[in-house]
């Protein structure tokens, strides 16, 4: 239990890193918290204009969550599907309240796309492509990770074989609850047909 809080603990660290943020405060693109929807997301870093700054962003976001997870892996030889959920979990409650920023942090999609990436690649796969396969019909970014999130922990029993009980399940439910609770602004202005589309760069 003792080595299931360290990995916690180092998940969540490891999540915190706002990428979004310092990668805009690097490439002189500005403080991203105080453009578009505020987000430190790529998503909202494409609304800067600078889109090999939000391709970084969604690299590294995305790679921290499965990073996360390969630690779990290696520090927890014995269980490692317990660790690898764990640290998927809390790499995406890092990016969504980091210590660094007085927790208030981004949406976990990227990371959460990451982090589903390295628990079951086909299951990253298959998120990554209705993310991607909505955001491209739809033109909205959230309504993609929105779709992808409630699919994830189908996705992830599904293929396991052992039910929504198994670790990695469990965490992707617990995952998808937190993505689609980080999204309760971009859900009501879905509703009431005000989300932005993909490709507007912010005033
Ligand atoms: O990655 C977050 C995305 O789903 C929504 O971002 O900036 O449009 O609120 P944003």
């Amino acid at each position: 239990l003792q080595l299931l809080a360290a990995i916690a603990v180092l998940a969540y660290v490891i999540g915190s890193i706002p990428f979004g943020l310092l990668l805009t405060q690097l490439g002189g693109a500005g403080d991203i918290r105080t453009i578009g929807s505020g987000n430190i997301g790529a998503t909202n870093v494409l609304r800067t204009g600078r889109r090999g700054l939000a391709a970084a962003t969604l690299l590294f976001d995305g790679g921290k969550g499965a990073f996360a997870v390969l630690c779990g892996f290696i520090l927890s030889p014995f269980h490692p599907a317990q660790a690898m959920a764990v640290a998927a979990l809390f790499a995406v409650i890092g990016h969504c309240f980091p210590i660094w920023l007085k927790f208030k942090g981004g949406k976990g999609v990227a990371t959460g796309l990451g982090a589903a990436l390295a628990l079951s690649p086909l299951t990253g796969l298959a998120c990554c492509a209705i993310w991607l396969g909505v955001a491209k019909l739809t033109r909205i970014s959230s309504a993609g990770a929105l779709a992808a999130f409630v699919a994830m922990p189908v996705l992830l029993a599904a293929l396991g074989g052992e039910g929504l009980r198994a670790p990695a399940p469990m965490a992707g439910l617990l995952i998808a609850l937190l993505v689609i609770a980080r999204h309760h602004g971009n859900i009501r202005r879905l509703l009431n047909g005000t989300e932005p589309r993909i490709g507007r760069k912010a005033p």
